[in-house]
């Protein structure tokens, strides 16, 4: 099936049917931030909850953490990240646009040129300098010193400096892990592509504690327990890559780290598709515990009270954005197709992650069939996100849930008044069954738990 799918018709789609939203727009907007509208919710609530029940319900080595966001300033000298968490910052005195030095696009540059009188079209770059990409604030109401507090930007930290909590308290020894789910801020000095890269996102991270020498065994478990969690979610397997890292792009704490890679389509139709970052899988050896030890004084270690061996534990590391994530399912999901001769534009998400899984459609507004549909509706929503709709063509409304990738559709029609039965129209296949309505609850949540696969790959 030819892939159709470009980001700008992902960002139209996504505003037209009030799943993101250019943040501040009606000040003109503030750039690279986004609000998540209604379905936008539904669905990044929807791939968190699959990240959770992946890590916490499906395992029973992993527990969960929501920590803060505004740590101890200390956290981020142990960390590194005040000393080098910067990238190299470079101004062009010729168009005023700031660029990151290792990703330098000339072109974007020249294509902006100064309106001074005079002024030259070619780029005139300054020598780069370090930018530190933490938001600093203070805390308290006066900006003193010692009062100076940084937005976590990333909330890998907050698992750290719990370690010797968790140990206490949830009885476990390595190998386990902590995961979290939680807002990160980093003052990028490029953002873009949409949701791809902001200023202010939502990770999903887990520390795994392991003794040293089987660092390299989990690290190979996780990176395709990784892989795996998202073509079981429907990403077209070869849209999807492991990339390992070469040495000199290595995080300071990283002795190894693979990428999980998402095939994006360009912007437009003429440019080409890019391999990009969904998540990383570090192994961070011990660099953190260590860190945080030194820096605080506390022992972090674990201690086996049978052999008395003691060992700081290595920590493997899968890392991914929730935002990211949300935007290849988007982008995988995204299809255009054609019914009795009408366009239609359909997301073929998986099931699990739709943001509404049903939609109860009365055929016509009288005849005592919204009646009826409401009755239907009631019970279903109780068991699962459902949406009614009674106006407008039913073609329409078809069309309508098509579009934020609702799938399942039930119809109420002349016959239901008569023998309590519905139509249950399949987004994918669009056949259409006739099922009780007593059954209709079972039915659905049977076809929800079954395998999926995405029909992009028939
Ligand atoms: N604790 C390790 C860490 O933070 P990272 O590769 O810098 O590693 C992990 O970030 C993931 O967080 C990335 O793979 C990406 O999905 C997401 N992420 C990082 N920066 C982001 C940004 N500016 N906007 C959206 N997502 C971002």
């Amino acid at each position: 099936m030819a892939d159709t799918v470009t980001m700008d018709k992902i960002v139209s789609l996504s505003k037209r049917r009030g799943f993101v939203f250019q943040s501040s727009e009606i000040y003109g907007g503030i750039s690279s931030s986004y609000d998540y509208g209604h379905y936008g919710v539904l669905l990044k609530n929807n791939v968190k909850n699959q990240w959770w029940r992946s890590m916490l319900q499906e395992r029973d080595d992993v527990v969960a953490l929501d920590s803060a966001i505004i740590q101890h300033p200390q956290t981020w000298v142990a960390s590194g990240h005040l000393a080098g968490f910067t990238d190299p910052l470079v101004d062009c005195r010729t168009c005023k646009l700031r660029f990151r030095a290792d990703h330098l696009d000339v072109s974007a540059c020249g294509r902006k040129p100064s309106k001074r009188p005079g002024a030259s079209d070619e780029c005139d770059l300054t020598e780069a300098r370090d930018f530190n990409l933490m938001f600093e604030t203070t805390i308290g109401p006066v900006k003193e010193e010692g009062a100076t507090v940084y937005l976590r930007p990333e909330t890998a930290q907050g698992i750290f400096l719990n370690f010797r909590n968790y140990l206490q308290f949830s009885r476990k020894r390595p190998p386990f892990g902590i995961a979290q789910i939680g807002k990160s801020f980093r003052n990028e000095i490029t953002p873009g592509n949409f949701i791809f890269r902001t200023r202010e996102f939502e990770q999903m991270e887990m520390e795994f504690f392991v003794a040293p020498g089987e660092a390299q065994r989990w690290f190979e478990h996780w990176l395709t327990e990784r892989e795996a969690w998202y073509t079981r979610l429907g990403i077209r397997p070869d849209h999807l890559r492991l990339r390992a890292h070469d040495p000199d792009e290595l995080s300071h704490y990283s002795s190894a780290t693979s990428d999980v890679e998402y095939l994006f389509p360009s912007a437009d139709s003429v440019g080409a598709g890019r391999w990009l970052e969904l998540e990383g899988i570090a192994n961070r050896g011990d660099f953190d515990l260590t860190q945080h030890a030194g820096h605080s004084g506390q022992k972090l270690e674990y201690v086996d009270t049978a052999s008395g061996d003691r060992y700081v534990p290595h920590v493997i590391e899968p890392a991914a954005g929730a935002d990211r994530a949300m935007l290849a399912f988007l982008v995988d999901a995204y299809d255009e197709d054609e019914i009795g001769g009408e366009a239609r534009t359909v997301l073929r998400l998986h099931p699990q992650l739709a943001p509404v899984k049903a939609a109860v459609l009365p055929l016509v507004r009288k005849d005592g069939q919204p009646e009826l549909a409401r009755r239907v509706y009631a019970e279903l929503r109780e068991r699962m996100q459902t949406e009614y709709d009674e106006g407008g063509a039913i073609g329409r409304r078809y069309r309508r849930q098509d579009e934020i990738g609702t799938p399942y559709a039930i119809t109420i029609d002349h016959q239901s008044l008569q023998d309590d039965t519905v139509t249950l129209r399949d987004r994918d296949s669009l056949e259409q069954a006739r099922v009780a309505i007593g059954e209709l609850g079972d039915e659905l949540q049977r076809r929800l738990r079954a395998p999926w696969r995405s029909p992009k790959l028939a």
